[in-house]
């Protein structure tokens, strides 16, 4: 270039400069300074919190609004109320769209939308995630249908990416109205607890609706979602932590459907011994324990990366990596509700069952279940259909699927935790195993109450039968004999035993016959 065309060029490059400036400045000094009062970063400090530094490249900076009614005309601004582009997450590709609330309330009209379908549109095309930062007052109200229309070109691609790149929602301020779908078409919801709130109408509609008083905290807040309704997945204490966990949450993930797990080199020894697994576990079927515990013994380095962990406490789900591999974990809790399954459970782990399958990534399952839960409010509440859900997603899933029975498994539950019949491709257990249709006190009550109630000595007479009942049917004997389990172990080989089974069946293929999509109990 000669001098003489720098000179011609640099005015240009001024323009674009200042331009620039004007785009990244969002909505002014003022409304940043409201939006740090709140405690809340703006839209571009996120992104750089969450990409690798220098990685993100933004796109459609100079995209505007083109409303000019209801004083519009004056509220143009470069960039409009969303920043949307790609960048990287420990050197892996990944789309961004980060909502502006100093903009127009972070509101979403025609040209937001267009930016969030069009990152929506490159990630499908290349195979890789999307992460949305969601900061919006919701559908932008002057530009009417427009701002509708753009929820659902949203909406649509959300779907259509389902399953086949990962999709991550974080909920950093307000989430109101049909924002909030988008998000739950995602596959992981984290929320900032005290900053950020998920409903689909406010506080004021509901006073108006059905008289109730609540703040946007109790109607929905992070604890709200992660205890109640199950919608978030993962809850942080601020920003940063929720932009730090996104980032190891991907390290668990494939980029696409087509592709497996990034795999970790670990020096956790892949054949390490536990003895302290032959202690965890009581052998009395009625004493409670940690499963996590049990978990941490097992993976790589005792790292395990809960989803959901204070909804359906129940049953634990979530990722950890055995010699490497990253596998998805899901576990009864024996330390609440003594493990059952009940309504909450059913559907959270079939979600995560289901997730894990569509992403390759294998499923590791640790029984210690007493059943699913009687009673008229699992009953009215559709127990049939939810647990249905969770044998569905066994039944379907085609990923390496492993099973290591602890210690109680029976009846309905023995058969939905991953048992051989569902294609479990090994089945271990240990020796503190029970796998029957129930338990021996309540099985002993029903077969011999005859024997039971016409016996000289009742107490005596049920304590012999049911140690007869143990003695032959609650162990791992029984299902070992037919082929049902494949091995008994001793709990201190499970993390090598594991991780030779996901080596073995690590290049698996399994298929479902062709049709256009089952039918999952809904
Ligand atoms: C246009 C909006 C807006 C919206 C906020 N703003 N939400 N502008 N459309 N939806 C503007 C405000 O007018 C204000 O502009 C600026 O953003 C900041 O908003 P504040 O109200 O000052 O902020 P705050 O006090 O923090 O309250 C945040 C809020 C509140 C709770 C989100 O703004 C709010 O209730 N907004 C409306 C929420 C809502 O009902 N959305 C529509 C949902 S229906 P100025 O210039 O005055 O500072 C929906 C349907 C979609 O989304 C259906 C798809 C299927």
């Amino acid at each position: 270039m000669t001098v003489a065309e720098a000179k011609t060029l640099s005015p240009l490059v001024e323009e674009l400069q200042a331009k620039r400036a004007e785009s990244q400045a969002g909505g002014g000094p003022d409304r940043v300074k409201k939006q740090k009062e709140k405690n809340r970063h703006t839209a571009r400090e996120r992104l750089d919190i969450l990409l690798d530094p220098g990685s993100f490249r933004e796109l459609d900076a100079f995209v505007q609004h083109r409303i000019s009614d209801f004083g519009m005309d004056k509220k143009k601004q470069l960039s409009d109320s969303v920043v949307t582009g790609w960048g990287t997450i420990n050197g892996r590709l990944v789309y961004v769209f980060s909502q502006d609330f100093t903009v127009i309330g972070g509101s979403l009209g025609e040209a937001h939308a267009r930016k969030i379908v069009k990152v929506m549109e490159m990630a499908l095309k290349t195979g890789a995630p999307v992460i949305g930062l969601n900061d919006s007052g919701g559908a932008r109200i002057q530009e009417g249908v427009f701002s509708l229309a753009g929820y659902a070109d949203i909406f649509l691609r959300n779907t259509l990416s389902s399953g086949v790149i990962p999709q991550i929602s974080a909920i950093m301020g307000p989430c109101a109205g049909g924002a909030v779908y988008s998000p739950a078409l995602t596959d992981f919801i984290l929320m900032v607890k005290d900053t950020s709130y998920m409903y689909i109408t406010g506080p004021d509609v509901v006073k108006s609706v059905t008289h109730e008083d609540v703040t946007h905290e109790q109607l929905g807040g992070a604890s709200v979602h992660a205890s109640k309704s199950g919608v978030c997945h993962l809850v942080a204490d601020d920003e940063q932590q929720a932009l730090l966990l996104i980032r190891e949450l991907m390290s668990y993930l494939p980029q696409n459907n087509m592709e497996d797990p990034p795999f970790v080199a670990t020096t956790d020894d892949p054949l390490r011994a536990d003895a302290e697994l032959d202690t965890l576990v009581p052998e009395n079927p009625n004493k409670p324990y940690d499963v996590k515990e049990v978990i941490q013994h097992i993976v790589d380095d005792g790292i395990f990366f809960e989803i959901h962990e204070n909804y359906a406490a129940n049953i634990v789900v979530g990722f950890a990596r055995l010699g490497g591999h990253s596998v998805g974990i899901v576990a009864n809790q024996p330390m609440v509700l003594a493990g059952v399954l009940d309504i909450d459970a059913s559907e959270k782990s079939a979600r995560f069952v289901r997730y894990c399958d569509a992403f390759n990534i294998p499923i590791i399952t640790l029984v210690d279940v007493p059943g699913y839960l009687p009673g008229t409010s699992q009953e009215y509440g559709g127990i049939i259909k939810s647990g249905a859900k969770l044998l569905y997603a066994y039944c379907e899933a085609t990923v390496p699927k492993l099973t290591v029975t602890l210690r109680k498994s029976y009846g309905g539950a023995y058969c939905v935790m991953n048992s051989r019949h569902l294609r479990g491709d090994l089945n271990l257990a240990w020796p503190t195993a029970e796998i029957a249709v129930m338990g021996a006190d309540g099985a002993v009550s029903i077969i011999f109450r005859r024997e039971i109630e016409t016996a000289s000595d009742p107490v005596a007479k049920k304590a012999e039968l049911t140690a007869a009942y143990k003695e032959k049917l609650a162990s791992p004997y029984p299902a070992a004999a037919e082929g049902y389990i494949d091995d008994i172990i001793e709990p201190r080989e499970t993390r090598a035993r594991l991780i030779n089974a996901l080596e073995v069946f690590i290049n698996k293929r399994d298929s479902n016959p062709a049709r256009k999509h089952g039918n999952i109990p809904l």
